[in-house]
């Protein structure tokens, strides 16, 4: 390439040309074009080391799109253009004037200019950072590239909130495009038409530091920021390799991506979102977008009954042409042609998911199908639906419909619907029920169309890679797993012990804080003076290092500022210990049980928010989901303010699912356990709701939800009247039921802690019981899912109202909880053993299955204790 000799000759720190020499200034009165700058590609100004020049470039193969850029010139990567969305031909003249720059074509017509400015221009500057500076006389800056940015931001230039970057629309042609990156006061977003589809925070590789206010975003040679407190604390950081020259841009392909630049090799550091399927219009309009693990690029179909609109467009439309898509009452396109059509719905196969079920409260809760429809038929910005089973939630696509995303987990219980239109009224058509009348429509060989859009999609994304080489995301640091083991060194990844350091650490573990599932918990001093837990595995089905190794990279590349942070680990011989932030308020159940000052509501409150993120976090947060499966207070810890942090999160995973039902129930955590551990049912995320709502009624009482009810707890038998309550027991209750009937009467300051002393309201109480009570539902699918019960506690959303056919349980286990307790200490049986008692004695129950029988009669009662 000519660069190399361009770096020969800038290396003499300027280059002649036409007998002008490149400095990095020029003067009023400077003109300059692509013609005239030839012998320099077009560049009339370079910065003061030779990193970057300005230029009137062309990025794309055709000579035909010029625009005022500063450039990287090492790797010819535009970091800034001014005229992106006119762009002028090779002759097209850029101006400084007093007034500032101008930007016109050969004949004169006016292309871009900068704004009017306080005082006349003395000199237009390039800086060694890449920025354009207008200096006035005084060397002051009357405007700066920096606070302009387009879709890139370099080392040294703050993203500010309020400023946006904007997307190109490929990489050849600059005029804006999709996506917008923005910032708000907690994070960053990605959006197209104004809904959000990426949130940095989300990001496996993401670490929320603090929770001060936003004030910007920049990256350096280790990594990218969100800054607050004046620049002071670090918000969100993604922590990577050591880099001298980077830089964080908004992709045309809609994702953020930072790159590095070693010598002439470029290097994806970080991609958000990875899948590409999660980018909203990827496939274009209704395309499908299905992730394909083993290439980066995703794959694009249409929607069975739909075809691609043309050759060489990537949207859908219904393959029978006597139907069509509507278009927007909000749209320029809209005309009121489609007031006489009939409207109707097709409905998308199975499935299938849109970006903003993720990212945007539904428009309606609890409704059914044709209301849903309804609202949407009634709304001439409204497209389409997604509408929820299980919770009712409705969607509406309003304005522009993106891509679909096809999802293959399991608990997707999603239907997707499309409005279409049909081209005359039909006198027979009943809009109510409309369903696409799918026989009628010529189902095309689903091979077929998927070979041929296949091809369509790989010649449309096969235009030339602008960027060079760029490494595919096997390098990014987050999957060590297939890499030697034997040195991390990358920020943020657990550190690796020797055991004689941590026996060092820890005084030959002296001190003992803790006993966990797994082992016991020790305090230890690291030579750089920080505090921490060091938690000696036992009980574990002895793995290979390497599969350890494996699920601990997993783990510790898990970054939230509610889940614990793994510093480090052992792995020797037959040795195996994890290296914890300390955290200095020890577990909940001390804090909440225990003989310390009470808690005040406004504490509770955040705790429970604190572990609710958490959780929401491990669920969908991570690249993984990961399953708690040990939810309980004792797992709870808190920090300075009361932050709450969950811990031993991804243990589970390094224990089989026999080895860990066994454990859980043998262990005697009581009360967190959800039906389906004694069930032969799946253990899903689900399974810690149910665990999150037993200790949310705990938060609330101050007391174990299986314990003796203390006499300060004056719910007098006589004065509730009812004497077929069971939590009239003879001093004991199961405070779940009793919650259960308390919020069946509306006494919900009945719940509350005692030694609260009434400093909280029966409304605050009433909000963390329904939360609490929808999540113990005994169906699993009818519990909500962490992020919702973040958004219900956060007053967000309202709370659902508990189903009370799934609470059922609540009262036979309850009953046979107090009954059972008349006769022995009530730490003497298992969950198990009283969900048998309470499934004899009630065999009519069809909640209670008789799978415990056979699931305890071969694990539990004759099991080891
Ligand atoms: C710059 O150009 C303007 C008109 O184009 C002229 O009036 C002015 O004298 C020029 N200034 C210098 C310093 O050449
Ligand atoms: C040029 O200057 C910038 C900013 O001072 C610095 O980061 C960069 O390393 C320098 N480049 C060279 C080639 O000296
Ligand atoms: C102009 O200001 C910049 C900082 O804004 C400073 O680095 C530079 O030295 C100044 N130049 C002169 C000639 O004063
Ligand atoms: C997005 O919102 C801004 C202001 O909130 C509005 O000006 C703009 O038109 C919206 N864009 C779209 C595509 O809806
Ligand atoms: C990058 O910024 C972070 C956060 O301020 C800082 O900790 C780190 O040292 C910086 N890296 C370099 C190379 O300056
Ligand atoms: C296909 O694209 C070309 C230019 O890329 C355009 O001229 C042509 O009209 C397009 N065809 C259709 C059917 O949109
Ligand atoms: C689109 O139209 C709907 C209904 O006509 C209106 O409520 C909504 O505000 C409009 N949205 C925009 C972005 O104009
Ligand atoms: C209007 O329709 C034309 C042609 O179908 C299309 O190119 C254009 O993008 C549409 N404009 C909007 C705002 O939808
Ligand atoms: C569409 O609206 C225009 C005025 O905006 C009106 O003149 C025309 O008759 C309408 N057409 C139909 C089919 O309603
Ligand atoms: C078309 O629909 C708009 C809004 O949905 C309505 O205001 C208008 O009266 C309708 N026109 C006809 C001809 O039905
Ligand atoms: C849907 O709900 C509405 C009102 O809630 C009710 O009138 C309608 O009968 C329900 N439809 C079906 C199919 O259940």
């Amino acid at each position: 390439m000519d660069f190399i000799l361009f770096f020969l000759i800038l290396s003499l720190s300027s280059i002649p040309v036409f007998g002008f020499t490149l400095t990095e200034f020029v003067y009023p009165n400077f003109t300059a074009s692509n013609l005239h700058f030839i012998d320099s590609t077009g560049s009339f100004l370079v910065s003061n080391n030779g990193t970057f020049k300005a230029a009137i470039f062309n990025p794309g193969s055709e000579q035909v799109n010029f625009y005022l850029c500063v450039i990287h010139a090492e790797s010819n990567t535009i970091i800034w253009s001014a005229n992106g969305d006119a762009p002028v031909s090779n002759s097209g003249i850029m101006r400084l004037t007093k007034n500032g720059i101008d930007i016109t074509e050969k004949d004169g017509s006016f292309k871009w200019s900068t704004p009017p400015l306080k005082s006349e221009v003395y000199a237009l500057q390039l800086t060694a950072a890449g920025n354009l500076i207008l200096r006035d006389q005084f060397n002051g800056t009357l405007w700066q590239s920096f606070d302009h940015p387009t879709d890139t931001i370099v080392i040294g230039q703050k993203l500010r909130v309020g400023m946006m970057l904007s997307s190109a629309i490929s990489g050849d042609a600059l005029s804006k495009g999709h996506y917008r990156l923005s910032l708000t006061a907690s994070d960053t977003m990605l959006q197209w038409q104004n809904l959000t589809y990426w949130k940095l925070s989300m990001e496996t590789q993401a670490y929320t530091n603090s929770n001060y206010a936003v004030e910007y975003m920049s990256v350096n040679q280790t990594g990218l920021y969100l800054f607050g407190q004046r620049g002071s604390a670090v918000v969100i950081m993604v922590n990577l390799l050591q880099s001298t020259f980077r830089i964080a841009k908004l992709d045309d392909s809609g994702q953020l991506i930072v790159i590095s630049f070693v010598g002439s090799d470029i290097k994806r550091d970080f991609v958000g979102p990875v899948d590409a399927c999660r980018v909203p219009y990827v496939c274009g309009g209704l395309g499908v977008c299905t992730s394909d693990v083993l290439s980066d690029n995703p794959k694009c179909s249409c929607p069975a009954n739909f075809n691609l609109r043309s050759h060489n467009s990537s949207s859908c439309v219904p393959s029978d042409s006597s139907y069509s898509l509507p278009v927007s009452c909000n749209s320029t396109n809209y005309s009121n042609l489609s007031n006489s059509s009939s409207m109707s719905y097709i409905r998308l196969g199975f499935g299938m998911d849109y970006f903003t079920t993720g990212f945007t409260k539904p428009f309606r809760y609890g409704v059914n199908l044709s209301v849903c429809q309804n609202l949407c038929s009634v709304d001439c910005s409204c497209l389409g639906i997604f509408y929820a089973n299980s919770s009712g939630s409705c969607y509406k696509l309003e304005d522009e419909i993106g891509s679909i995303m096809l999802r293959t987990s399991t608990n997707n219980d999603l239907l997707g619907f499309v409005k279409i239109l049909s081209g005359v009224s039909n006198d027979s058509f009943d809009q109510e029920t409309a369903d696409f009348p799918l026989v009628a429509i010529v189902i095309l060989p689903f091979t077929g169309i998927f070979l041929l859009m296949a091809l369509a999609f790989i010649l449309w994304r096969s235009k030339p890679q602008r960027m060079g080489k760029i490494k595919s995301k096997k390098n990014q640091p987050s999957s060590p797993s297939s890499e030697d083991l034997d040195d991390f060194s990358i920020p943020g990844l657990p550190v690796r012990f020797e055991y004689k350091q941590l026996e060092a650490a820890t005084d030959n573990f002296k001190t003992q804080i803790g006993t966990g599932g797994f082992g016991a918990v020790y305090k230890g001093v690291l030579p750089d003076n920080s505090l921490v837990a060091v938690k000696k595995i036992i009980n574990l089905g002895i793995q290979g290092q390497r599969d350890f190794c494996t699920e601990i990279a997993i783990i510790g590349n898990i970054h939230h500022i509610n889940l614990v942070k793994l510093k480090g680990f052992c792995a020797q011989e037959r040795q195996r210990l994890l290296v914890y932030e300390y955290m200095n308020r020890g577990s909940l159940d001390r804090t909440l049980f225990g003989n310390v000052p009470v808690l005040e509501w406004q504490e509770r409150v955040e705790i429970a928010l604190g572990s609710a993120r958490g959780l929401a976090y491990l669920h969908s947060g991570c690249e993984q989901k990961i399953v708690h499966c040990d939810v309980k207070p004792e797992n709870i810890l808190l920090h300075d303010n009361f932050q709450a942090k969950i811990s031993d999160f991804g243990l589970s995973k390094l224990l089989n699912r026999e080895q860990s039902s066994l454990i859980t129930t043998m262990r005697g955590t009581r009360g967190y356990l959800a039906p389906e551990w004694l069930t032969s049912s799946a253990i899903s995320d689900k399974t810690d709701v149910y665990s999150f709502g037993m200790v949310l009624l705990e938060i609330v009482s101050g007391r174990k939800n299986c314990s003796a009810r203390t006499q300060s707890h004056s719910l007098d038998d006589t004065a509730t009247g009812d004497h077929s309550s069971s939590s009239s027991a003879r001093g004991l209750v199961y405070f779940p039921l009793f919650a259960l009937e308390m919020h069946e009467q509306g006494r919900y300051l009945e719940l509350a802690d005692p030694k609260l002393e009434g400093r909280v309201s029966g409304g605050d109480i009433e909000k963390f019981v329904r939360v609490a009570l929808c999540c113990v539902h005994e169906e699993p699918s009818l519990r909500p899912a962490m992020v919702s019960v973040v958004s219900m506690l956060e007053g967000e959303i309202p709370p659902t109202e508990p189903r009370m056919e799934s609470l059922n349980f609540v009262r036979f286990y309850g009953r046979h909880f107090s009954e059972a307790s008349t006769m022995e200490e009530a730490g003497g049986q298992t969950d198990a053993m009283l969900y048998v008692q309470a499934n004899t004695s009630h065999t009519t129950s069809r909640s209670i299955s008789n799978a415990y029988f056979s699931y305890i009669s071969s694990q539990q009662i004759s099991g080891p204790r």
